[in-house]
């Protein structure tokens, strides 16, 4: 089932497995739901409206573009399933875990399972690339050989290998994508939301960042991408979503235009 909102029936999925002819009925399996949102609004404390009465069902191994103006509310969307900030109305539920009532450490462990790529890197300065990935599993209490183990297969995933041991301010700003990439997943988190991680690069940047998304999708992780980038979105063949003025609209990729909510 691609992403859909809850109102909206269910289209196919592009990783279903194809019907095995046989005399039997063929029933698609029911694909575990990762992401759900249910009549979700917020409003910030100054009284900004972000989201308006957004449903959202994300499936594990989901491939889901959202698209929409800066202010529309991407951001927002993205922080209510990592945690950052709450909703004002309406549940989040991210692996079956509520997010309504989620604090201290049983918030820090849901967290671990979601890894946040930012338009901005966020790499820290003074570390090398090298650290700046295994400092999340240090974070985490990996063990050292754990964490030798897998620091350099994750570098080699986004072809940095040989930047292992530069800085940040030694790298392009693509490299310094990719090493974000590296460590958000180091930990491999079954979700990976990454917030117009595209925004900064130009068009051979972007398209290596979303080669290296598309990757990781493809050996598992659901992947949640926003981008206002209008030549992301024509090119994309995965589900796209669209915010405008916080309420999130379903959009026919076929001809770019929006359905109803
Ligand atoms: N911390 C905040 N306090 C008040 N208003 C905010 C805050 N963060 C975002 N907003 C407002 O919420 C709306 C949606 O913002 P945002 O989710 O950042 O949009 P986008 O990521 O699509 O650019 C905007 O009107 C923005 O000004
Ligand atoms: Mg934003």
């Amino acid at each position: 089932m691609a992403p859909v909102t809850t109102d909206r029936p269910s289209t196919p999925s592009r990783t279903a497995p194809s019907p095995v002819p046989s005399a039997a009925p063929i029933r698609q399996p029911a694909r575990d739901i990762l992401v759900r949102l249910q009549q979700v609004t917020k409003i910030y404390d100054n009284g900004c409206p972000a989201l308006l009465n957004v449903n959202l069902q994300i499936c594990k191994g989901d491939f889901l573009l959202i698209t929409g103006p800066s202010g529309s509310g991407k951001s927002t969307l993205l922080k209510l399933l990592y945690g950052e900030e709450r909703a004002t109305q309406g549940e989040v539920w991210v692996n079956s875990v509520g997010l309504t009532d989620l604090r201290g450490n049983s918030l820090s462990k849901l967290r671990r399972q979601i890894g946040v790529v930012f338009q901005d890197y966020k790499l820290i300065p003074r570390r090398t690339v090298s650290e700046n990935v295994a400092l999340v599993l240090w974070a985490q209490g990996f063990t050292r050989k754990e964490v030798q183990r897998r620091l350099l297969p994750t570098l080699k995933m986004v072809g940095l290998q040989e930047k292992a041991d530069c800085f940040p301010e030694q790298l392009s700003g693509g490299e310094q994508q990719r090493v974000s990439i590296a460590r958000a997943v180091v930990n491999t988190p079954p979700i990976l939301l990454a917030d117009e991680p595209t925004g900064n690069l130009d068009p051979d940047n972007s398209g290596q960042v979303i080669k290296i998304l598309k990757k990781l999708n493809s050996i598992g992780i659901t992947v949640v991408v926003t981008t206002h980038d209008e030549q992301l979105v024509k090119m994309s063949e995965h589900p796209v979503m669209q915010i405008r003025n916080g309420k999130l609209f379903q959009v026919n990729r076929q001809s770019s235009r929006e359905t109803v909510p």
